[in-house]
C-alpha cells in the first residue's frame, strides 16, 4: 500500500513513525509533503520516506491523509482537486472540518473520510475514530481501515460523535500525563526516585487500562476489587473524591466540549 500524507507535524509524524516501525509499510511507500518550516525535511533525516513539494506526485499513492492544521485542510483539498487524475480516497485527520464540508469541496461522489487518531499511534497503541461517507467503496474502506489498524485500534463512529471522540482519545492522553506526573510527585515526596516512580506509574496505568479492556468489567467493579473494607485504598479514593477528582475529570472533558459550541 502506498500512503500519501500532507503534514509531518505532531500528528503526521506520529502516524509516519507508527507505519514505519510496524514494518508493514516501507518508508519508501510513504510520500510526504510538508509546509514552509521544513518540519518534514527534518523528519526525513531519520525516516527515509519520499518527500515532495509537488501535489501532482500524489497521483502515485493509494490513499491520501491530510495532517495539516484545520484552516489549511480546505485549501489543500482545493489544490489536490486540481492535480489528482483519479478519485484517490482522502482522509482528513482534522477534527475541525466535517466530512460534509470536504464533500462539498470535492463533489458528492468523491471518496472522503475523517479520522481522529491520537498520539500513541506512534508506538502502534493509538485509537482512531473514523467517519466514512457513502462515497467510500467497501474496498476503499478496507484499505483505509488496514492503514489505520497498523497504528492501533480503529473504531467507526458517527459524525455527531467526532468531537467527544477527539476529546476523549485525543486530549485524554494529556490528562493521563498530568495524573501520572502528580503520582510521580507524590512518590518523590515519599522518597522514591523520579525515574523509578514513572516506571511504576506507567506500568500501573497501562496494566489497569489493559485489565479494564480485557476483563470487560465496569471500572467501578475493578475499583471495588482493590478496596477492602477499612483498608488503605478506600482512604485514598475518599481523598480523591473529597478533592473533586471525579468532578474535575468530567469538567475537563465538558470544558473542551463547550469550546465546540
Ligand atoms: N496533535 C494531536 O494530538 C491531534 C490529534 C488528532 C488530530 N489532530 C489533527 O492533526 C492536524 C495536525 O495537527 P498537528 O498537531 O500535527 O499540527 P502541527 O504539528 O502544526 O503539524 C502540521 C504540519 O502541517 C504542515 N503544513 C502546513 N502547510 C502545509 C501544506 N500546505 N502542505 C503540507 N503540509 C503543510 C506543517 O509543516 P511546517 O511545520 O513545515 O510548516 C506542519 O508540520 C490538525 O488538523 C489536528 O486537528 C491532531
Amino acid at each position: 500500500m502506498k500512503i500519501g500524507i500532507f503534514g509531518a507535524g505532531h500528528m503526521g509524524s506520529a502516524m509516519i513513525k507508527g507505519w514505519v516501525q510496524s514494518n508493514e509499510i516501507k518508508p519508501e511507500d510513504i510520500l510526504v509533503k510538508g509546509g514552509r518550516s521544513n518540519t518534514a525535511a527534518k523528519l526525513q533525516k531519520t525516516i527515509p520516506f519520499k518527500l515532495t513539494d509537488s501535489v501532482a506526485d500524489f497521483n502515485q499513492v493509494d490513499i491520501i491523509f491530510l495532517a495539516v492544521k484545520t484552516p489549511i485542510i480546505l485549501p489543500v483539498i482545493h489544490e489536490l482537486k486540481n492535480f489528482l487524475k483519479s478519485s484517490i480516497p482522502i482522509v482528513s485527520v482534522s477534527a475541525g472540518v466535517p466530512v460534509s464540508e470536504m464533500q462539498v469541496a470535492l463533489g458528492e461522489e468523491y471518496p472522503v473520510a475523517q479520522a481522529i487518531p491520537n498520539t500513541p499511534v506512534q508506538i502502534n497503541q493509538g485509537i482512531t475514530g473514523i467517519v466514512y461517507t457513502d462515497s467510500i467503496t467497501d474496498a476503499q474502506k478496507e484499505m483505509i481501515h488496514q492503514s489505520l489498524a497498523i497504528l492501533g485500534m480503529v473504531k467507526e463512529i458517527t459524525a455527531d460523535n467526532i468531537n467527544i471522540f477527539g476529546t476523549l482519545a485525543g486530549c485524554g492522553p494529556a490528562f493521563v500525563d498530568v495524573f501520572m506526573e502528580a503520582l510521580g510527585d507524590a512518590a518523590v515526596l515519599h522518597g522514591m526516585n523520579r525515574e523509578l516512580a514513572y516506571e511504576v506509574v506507567a506500568n500501573m496505568v497501562s496494566g489497569a487500562a489493559n485489565l479494564l479492556s480485557e476483563s470487560k468489567k465496569h471500572p467501578g467493579e475493578l475499583k471495588d476489587g482493590v478496596t477492602s473494607p477499612g483498608g488503605t485504598t478506600i482512604k485514598g479514593v475518599v481523598a480523591l473524591e473529597k478533592n473533586g477528582f471525579r468532578y474535575a475529570t468530567i469538567s475537563s472533558i465538558d470544558s473542551i466540549m463547550d469550546s465546540y459550541k
